[in-house]
């Protein structure tokens, strides 16, 4: 396939708008910055923009955003809950997977793939990929909360304390938090941490990709190649 083609499948943008970022040197085709749309390029080749990789979606690949609703469970079978892959009635459902699991209590965004690698992206330590919770408290949230979590906690059985970590107060009972890191049970944590208990959880965000406003609770959408390529 044509790199400008590959670039407009991968990013939604126009072939001029691909000969912009080429004539910038910003497409690198295996660690060479490539000029030329009419470049030839197939599957094994890492293509980057920036240092972002941009794969386009493979045939048999698939990439949703989920609004996972309470009482689903995001790992594939489970004795007592159903499976958030029973709300994708899709032909080969039970190969998809959740990149990055909520508990089953839990809304919000979840990201759904047949991917392995492209998950592997999604949650890798390394990549310290931003997640952002909507989260309902039993107490008022302490004055220095913030503080403590800007800071990093040391939850019960870790050895590394959290993350720096981001709050953002909406009411007394209602904070918007950002972490980096995805423990087990990390938010509801570390909240227990400084005394408090949380009520609901719901996730809007993972990186720069936000929970679409208008998607009810068990629906799902094929996610766009642009935002398959922000992982
Ligand atoms: N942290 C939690 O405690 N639960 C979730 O579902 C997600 C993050």
């Amino acid at each position: 396939m044509r790199l400008d083609k590959h670039l407009h499948q991968c990013l939604g943008i126009s072939r001029s708008q691909a000969s912009l970022l080429l004539r910038a040197g910003r497409i690198t085709v295996n660690g060479t910055i490539a000029k030329s749309g009419s470049l030839h390029v197939n599957e094994q080749d890492v293509i980057l923009l920036d240092d972002n990789n941009l794969q386009a979606p493979g045939e048999n690949l698939y990439y949703f955003m989920l609004h996972k609703p309470q009482g689903y469970v995001c790992a594939n079978a489970d004795a007592n809950h159903p499976s958030i892959t029973q709300l994708f009635d899709l032909p080969r459902a039970d190969e998809l997977h959740a990149a990055g699991r909520l508990d089953v209590d839990t809304t919000g965004l979840v990201l759904v793939t047949n991917d392995g690698q492209w998950s592997h992206r999604v949650t890798s330590p390394r990549k310290q990929c931003e997640k952002i919770y909507r989260v309902w408290l039993a107490e008022p949230i302490s004055d220095d909360t913030s503080k403590q979590f800007a800071k990093g906690i040391l939850l019960r059985s870790e050895t590394q304390p959290t993350r720096p970590a981001q709050l953002e107060i909406v009411t007394p009972r209602e904070v918007l938090l950002t972490i980096h890191e995805g423990k087990y049970h990390q938010v509801k944590r570390m909240f227990a941490a400084v005394g408090n208990h949380v009520e609901r959880l719901h996730r809007e965000q993972i990186g720069a990709l936000v929970l679409d406003a208008n998607l009810p609770e068990g629906d799902f959408r094929a996610l766009t190649a642009k935002e398959i390529s922000l992982f």
